[in-house]
């Protein structure tokens, strides 16, 4: 018997579906930022594609998924490669609300879409570097 496996025992990254999910999820995500007059002025990229994967690699690995992240850009260090960028309240906020939104479109289960909602609110405040 091995007993049940719960959402301590599986991986969010498995629970959410795997790559496919966060692939879907950033997806969306940057379809709103290539849109949007505050965050994309931030981009120093004429493509975003480039940082759309960096982005979908980063939360695979973060959620227990593959760590091709750390193999092709080093230990994350998020908050010293977000510091080229002035983040303020507006940037931090309008960043968790397109999240937010693309979350809302793939409406995973509640169990992972409320650790998430609370790690974009946290992650994005501590990105902020600006009064
Ligand atoms: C939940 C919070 C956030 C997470 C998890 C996150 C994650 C990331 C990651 C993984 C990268 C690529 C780092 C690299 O490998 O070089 C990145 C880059 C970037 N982020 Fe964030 N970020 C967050 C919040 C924000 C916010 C609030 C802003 C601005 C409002 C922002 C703007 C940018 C910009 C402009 C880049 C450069 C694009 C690139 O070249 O990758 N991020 N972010």
């Amino acid at each position: 018997m091995l007993g049940r496996m719960t959402a301590e025992t599986i991986s969010l990254y498995d629970r959410a579906g795997g790559t496919p999910f966060f692939e879907a999820l950033v997806c969306r995500f940057y379809a709103r930022v290539a849109a949007d007059p505050i965050l994309r002025p931030l981009y120093p990229e004429p493509d975003l594609a480039p940082a759309q994967r960096r982005l979908t690699l980063f939360l695979i690995q973060y959620w227990g998924g593959p760590t091709t992240y750390d193999d092709e850009r080093g230990h994350p260090r998020l908050r010293m490669r977000h510091v080229p960028f002035a983040i303020g309240p507006a940037a931090r906020d309008r960043w968790l609300e397109l999240m937010r939104a693309a979350l809302a479109e793939l409406a995973p289960p509640a169990d992972v879409a409320g650790e998430l909602d609370r790690y974009f609110v946290t992650a994005a405040e501590a990105m902020r570097n600006r009064a």
